[in-house]
C-alpha cells in the first residue's frame, strides 16, 4: 500500500475519534439562527396534518433534510456508512459519504462507500476535496462516482482546515474554475460545499450557473480547524478556532449571489434551526456530528430514531406556526435581529424589505 493511502485511511479514523471524544464545536461563534424569527402564518395546525416532504432530483423525499458527508476509506468506516444508509433510506432522506480520496488511492476501498447495496433507493452524495480536482480528470471523477452509484457529487473547499492540517494541501489556485469545469463535465449534479467555515457571496457568485447547488456548511457547529488543532497537538490552528461565516449569514449571502438551490448546514441541531433555514430560503438542511453520535451509540436503529424524532418535531413546529407544507413555510415572513441584520448590511446581502419574499430571488 502506498504511504499516501495509509495516511489518508488513518486520518479518517483519527477524525472520528476526535469528533466523538474531544470538544470540537465552535466556542463563542454561533450559526446566528437565533437572530431569525419566523412569524406565524395562521391558525395552529396539528403536526399530523403537516406535509414536510419535498422534491429532490425529481424524487419525493420525506423532509428537506440530508446527512452531511463524513466517512469512508478505512475498513472500519463501512459499518458507519452502512448504518447511516439503512436509516436514511428507511426514513427517505439523502446521505453523503466522506471524501472518496482513499478509494482514488486504493480502489479496493470503494466498498466502504458503496452503501446503496444495502439501501437501494437512497439518494447518495459522493464527495471529493476541491484541491484534489486539480489532479483528477473528469473521466476519473465520473468513474469514482459510478463505482458507488452516486446520484450527486459534493465538492468540498476547506482552506481553513487544510491550512492547519499537519499534512494539509494549501494550494487552492485554479480551484474554482476547475469546480466549474467539473460542474458542467460530469453526469451527476455537483454541489459546492464547505466543511464548517461557510461559503461567501463572492464564492457563490464564482460558481453561479456552473454547479447545481451550494451547501454552505457554515460556522456554529463542528469546527475543522478545531479538529486539526488536536491532530497537530496545538501546533497550528487555535487562533482560527472561531474563524468562519455563521451558517444563517452564509445561506443569505449565498442566496444573494447564486441562483440555484442553497443548502443550510454547519451547526444545524434543532427542529427550529430547520424551520428557520427553510424560511430564509434554504432548500435543504444537513447535519454531520449528531448523526455520527447516534450511529456510534445505537447503530442504524439509533440514527433512525434520531431522524424520526427530528422530523416529527420539525413537523410539529411547522404546524404550530400555522404552516401546512414546506412551500407555505418558504413564504413565511421573518424578522432578522442583531447582529445578523448588521452583518447582512455590511456584506451587501441584506434583503431590503423582509416583507417582500421576492428579494431572496435575485441579488
Ligand atoms: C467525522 C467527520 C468526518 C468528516 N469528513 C468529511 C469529509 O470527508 N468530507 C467533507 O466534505 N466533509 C466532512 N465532514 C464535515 C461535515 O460534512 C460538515 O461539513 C461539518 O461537520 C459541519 O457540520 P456539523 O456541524 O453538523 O457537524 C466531516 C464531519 C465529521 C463529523
Amino acid at each position: 500500500m502506498p504511504d499516501e493511502s495509509r495516511e489518508t485511511q488513518s486520518r479518517k479514523i483519527e477524525h472520528i475519534d476526535i469528533v466523538l471524544n474531544k470538544e470540537t464545536q465552535y466556542r463563542s461563534k454561533t450559526t446566528l439562527f437565533e437572530c431569525i424569527e419566523v412569524l406565524p402564518g395562521g391558525q395552529r395546525i396539528n403536526g399530523d396534518d403537516v406535509d414536510v416532504s419535498t422534491a429532490l432530483l425529481g424524487r419525493r423525499i420525506a423532509a428537506p433534510i440530508f446527512i452531511s458527508g463524513m466517512t469512508g476509506g478505512h475498513p472500519a468506516t463501512y459499518e458507519i456508512n452502512k448504518n447511516i444508509a439503512i436509516a436514511a433510506s428507511r426514513i427517505g432522506i439523502p446521505m453523503g459519504v466522506g471524501s472518496q480520496r482513499a478509494m482514488y488511492e486504493k480502489q479496493d476501498l470503494a466498498y466502504t462507500y458503496d452503501v446503496k447495496k444495502v439501501a437501494g433507493d437512497l439518494i447518495l452524495i459522493g464527495n471529493m476535496g476541491a484541491t484534489k480536482l486539480l489532479k483528477y480528470d473528469n473521466r476519473k471523477i465520473q468513474e469514482m462516482l459510478d463505482l458507488i452509484n452516486a446520484d450527486m457529487l459534493a465538492l468540498h473547499t476547506n482552506p481553513a482546515q487544510e491550512s492547519v492540517q499537519p499534512e494539509g494541501d494549501i494550494d487552492f489556485r485554479g480551484v474554482y474554475s476547475r469546480i466549474c469545469e467539473v460542474g458542467k463535465g460530469i453526469r451527476q449534479p455537483v454541489i459546492l460545499k464547505e466543511v464548517g467555515n461557510g461559503i461567501s457571496k463572492e464564492v457563490a457568485k464564482k460558481v453561479d450557473g456552473k454547479v447545481y447547488a451550494i451547501d454552505v456548511q457554515g460556522a456554529g457547529g463542528t469546527t475543522w480547524v478545531g479538529v486539526e488543532t488536536y491532530r497537530s497537538r496545538g501546533a497550528y490552528g487555535s487562533a482560527f478556532w472561531e474563524w468562519g461565516i455563521p451558517t444563517a449569514l452564509s445561506v443569505l449571502e449565498s442566496k444573494s449571489a447564486f441562483h440555484g438551490p442553497v443548502w443550510a448546514s454547519g451547526g444545524i441541531r434543532t427542529p427550529s434551526d430547520i424551520v428557520k433555514a427553510v424560511a430564509i430560503g434554504a432548500d435543504m438542511s444537513g447535519m454531520a456530528k449528531p448523526v455520527l453520535v447516534s450511529e456510534r451509540k445505537n447503530g442504524a436503529e439509533g440514527v433512525y430514531r434520531y431522524l424520526d424524532r427530528l422530523i416529527a418535531d420539525f413537523r410539529n413546529e411547522t404546524g404550530s406556526l400555522g404552516f401546512s407544507s414546506i412551500e407555505e413555510l418558504k413564504n413565511a415572513k421573518i424578522r432578522i435581529s442583531e447582529p445578523l441584520a448588521s452583518l447582512l448590511e455590511q456584506r451587501g446581502a441584506a434583503p431590503k424589505n423582509l416583507e417582500d419574499r421576492k428579494l431572496f430571488e435575485t441579488a
